[in-house]
């Protein structure tokens, strides 16, 4: 697999997230980022399994679930119901990072880890071996639209290098900030799946947007 887009929805418009979600299906997206938002580990409160369920009929695309909630091992039933394909849960969230992990993986579903910006990489030496994903945050996680932090990109460098030891299928996804010159960075950082809300969304043409930001991607790898 090369570097793919992962659309996030938060920057979609949410009177009409079915259409916006067939958009960026039919311009060729394999994933789609869902971020879910409780208003207590992040400010922010967003949207609940509800939603994902709905938007599960009318789409194949592979849901990357992105809970940024306090306690996640309480919904992790619920959004694998709803039809999530990779369910990911922030190490700072929780005390029972492990036990999350292996909650998710008896589901048969894929295993992500997010870490903020200031989480050190050292929290995941006793965890690498059984992730799908590691989600490293490149801004504060909880609103769309905000600068991408370049303070992250020797994170993605000393990731990178350890997965290729430890574990080559795992992947490095980055959140926050990413457009067409920010995707050229972090794909040279190493970083695998790129996800995008508002330079996706927001753009006047958001399928072109998508296939930009892949474009540069592309180009750097
Ligand atoms: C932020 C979310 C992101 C957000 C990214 O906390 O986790 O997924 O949608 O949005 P942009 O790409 O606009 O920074
Ligand atoms: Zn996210």
């Amino acid at each position: 697999m090369g570097i793919i887009i992962a659309p996030s929805i938060l920057s979609a418009d949410f009177a009409k997230l079915g259409e916006e979600v067939k958009l960026i299906e039919d311009a060729g997206a394999e994933m789609l980022h869902i971020d879910i938002m409780d208003g207590h580990f992040v400010p922010n409160i967003s949207i609940g399994p509800g939603v994902v369920k709905s938007l599960r009929r009318v789409s194949k695309l592979e849901f990357d679930v992105h809970l940024m909630i306090e306690n996640p091992e309480r919904y992790i039933e619920e959004f694998a119901a709803a039809g999530a394909d990779i369910i990911t849960v922030h190490i700072e969230a929780t005390k029972h990072i492990y036990l999350i992990i292996q909650q998710i993986k008896s589901l048969g579903i894929k295993v992500g880890v997010s870490l903020n910006p200031g989480t050190p990489l050292d929290l995941l030496i006793y965890i690498l071996q059984e992730l799908d994903m590691v989600l490293l945050m490149t801004v504060n996680p909880g609103f769309g639209g905000q600068k991408f932090m370049p303070e992250v990109l020797p994170k993605i460098v000393a990731l990178s290098g350890i997965l290729k030891e430890i574990n080559p299928d795992c992947k490095i996804q980055v959140d926050g900030g990413i457009n067409t010159d920010t995707a050229r960075l972090v794909s040279r950082a190493g970083a695998d799946i790129l996800v995008a809300g508002a330079a996706v969304f927001a753009a006047p043409d958001p399928q072109k947007a998508m296939k930009d930001i892949l474009r540069a991607a592309k180009e750097e790898q």
